[in-house]
């Protein structure tokens, strides 16, 4: 049997109730035994310092370590004034350094904004594929993943309430599986 692909999933929300990382448990759920998801926690990660780097907080090492093993990675993130979560934006920073040996290069990405709005979150999705071209990660195109209406996806157990949208997260699986085994090149 093919090794399944390792895609580890970076979301932007710390809250406990939050609606993103439903909409990923929910993905989770769906996705093939060969597409192993696993949320990667941020919420310890320690500012970016610079000043750190002679000798990098652990949560940072670690972190690292964990993003270069993957073969893809699964951004999904909330919107916070039209553009993405401090704390994701830290965590991509912390990735991306020390310079010359970022966690992030060349590894297959996808990205998913979820809001309760109708607009999906679209400004904080485009705003976080700038940073993935700078990053060097090519980024999953099609199916656009701008999630509206994401309080209303799931019920109280966590089943999608929505065939549209639990359709939706089907096809995206499908793609990125097939993005990330196309472009995967684990550290
Ligand atoms: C928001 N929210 C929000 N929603 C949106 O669609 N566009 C936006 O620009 C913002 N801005 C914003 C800023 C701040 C500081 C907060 C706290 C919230 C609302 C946001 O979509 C909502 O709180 C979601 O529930 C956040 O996602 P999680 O935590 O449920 O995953």
């Amino acid at each position: 049997m093919a090794k399944s692909l390792d895609v580890a999933a970076v979301v932007g929300s710390l809250r406990r109730e939050s609606f993103t990382r439903r909409f990923v448990a929910g993905l989770i759920s769906l996705a093939p035994a060969s597409l192993k998801i696993e949320i990667v926690p941020i919420a310890q990660l320690p500012h970016y310092n610079q000043d750190d780097e002679s000798s990098p907080p652990e949560a940072w090492r670690n972190f690292r370590a964990r993003i270069k093993r993957a073969d893809g990675i699964l951004f999904a993130t909330p919107e916070y004034n039209r553009s993405v979560p401090g704390v994701l934006k830290n965590a991509i920073d912390v990735g991306s350094r020390p310079y010359g040996s970022s966690a992030w290069a060349r590894k297959p990405a996808a990205v998913i904004s979820t809001s309760p709005g109708a607009i999906g979150a679209f400004g904080a999705n485009h705003h976080l594929r700038q940073s993935l071209v700078f990053l060097d990660m090519p980024a999953l195109q099609q199916p656009e993943m701008y999630i509206g209406g994401a309080d209303k996806l799931f019920d109280a157990s966590g089943q999608w309430t929505q065939p549209g949208a639990r359709d939706l997260a089907a096809k995206f699986l499908e793609a990125f599986e097939a993005w990330v085994s196309h472009n995967a090149r684990p550290a």
